[in-house]
């Protein structure tokens, strides 16, 4: 497995071991930050990676940038540049996952908007732990964060605070896994993820409006189950009993990619094994990502 040797500080890059952040910034005092998990898979076929729906994840991080009023942004074209000569000069030889974060690296009092900078780190990454035997989670009494107070569907460092809590909350009570709620008690996501469930045949996910992240992911989920069975997702409120009518459930995100979720709250999810559409879902999602299925071109940038 290959080490990260270089990062990128706006635009340099540096040794993975000397980036440096000043601790009074305001990136560090009060979160002012907003990133991205971005994989390039390896195409084994060409020796190229492919970054995986990078439009959208940079459509995502300005929209934060945006939100969090900061100085500068950054466009799509300049991070494709970046990137590419990121990877490269680390020369990996199997799949990459990027961390991008943009943030108000200048001091200052708590309405400061700049100056800002960037760090894309490229690291490996090993297959997510669940991926083949699936998760157990736990509903979290920390409920999720509120559009109006802390908007979760912007990727910002700020909101990871929530989401611990209930991810160090399900770890001491013996889960794999948090899944939250929001305020009003409807199912919402995981810290790092977000949920599908199945149920007499029906895909569904909590809706846009149930304090998630907007999810990549997600989106391609929902492309994918559109266009390989002719139905759509069912995008809407999840009551929490709901849950444990579930046949099948699954996580989904860049980092985590599609995880198997096999009990909730101790229940059984279905008969407690990894469902067939799940099996189906992520053999789809990683035939596209690499390329094995030429289907959605426009969704990988080949470096
Ligand atoms: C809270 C949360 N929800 C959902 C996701 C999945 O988002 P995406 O598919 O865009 O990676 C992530 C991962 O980044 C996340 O942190």
């Amino acid at each position: 497995m290959w080490t990260p040797k270089l990062l990128m500080m706006n635009g340099e890059l540096v040794p993975f071991a000397d980036a440096r952040l000043h601790p009074l910034s305001l990136a560090v005092t009060y979160a002012t930050t907003v990133f991205e998990g971005v994989r390039a898979y390896h195409v084994e076929k060409t020796g190229q990676f492919a970054l995986f729906r990078l439009d959208e994840h940079m459509r995502r991080l300005q929209v934060g940038m945006k939100l969090l009023r900061m100085d500068r942004s950054y466009d799509t074209q300049y991070m494709l540049e970046s990137l590419t000569k990121l990877i490269r000069a680390n020369e990996p030889d199997s799949d990459v996952y990027v961390r991008l974060l943009v943030y108000v690296e200048g001091t200052g009092l708590m309405a400061t908007t700049g100056p800002v900078g960037f760090t894309a780190a490229a690291m490996p990454r090993e297959k997510p732990k669940f991926a083949e035997t699936g998760m157990s989670l736990g509903v979290s009494s920390w409920h999720r964060l509120d559009d109006n107070a802390s908007p979760p569907r912007i990727k910002s460092t700020a909101n990871y605070h929530n989401a611990r809590l209930a991810a160090l909350q399900a770890k001491s009570d013996g889960y794999d896994g948090a899944l939250m709620l929001t305020a009003g008690g409807k199912v919402s996501e995981s810290p790092i993820a977000c949920f599908f469930m199945v149920r007499d045949g029906q895909l569904i996910t909590p809706s846009k409006s149930s304090g998630i992240l907007e999810s990549i992911t997600r989106d391609t989920i929902i492309t994918r189950y559109r266009e390989l069975t002719g139905k759509q997702v069912e995008e809407r409120v999840i009551d929490r009993s709901e849950l444990y009518f579930a046949d099948e459930a699954f996580l989904c995100g860049t980092g985590q990619e599609i995880i198997p979720v096999v009990k909730i709250d101790r229940f059984a999810v279905g008969d407690g094994a990894v469902g067939p559409l799940t099996r189906k879902l992520s053999q789809d999602y990683f035939d596209l990502v690499r390329g094995i299925n030429a289907e959605h071109s426009e969704w990988r940038t080949l470096i």
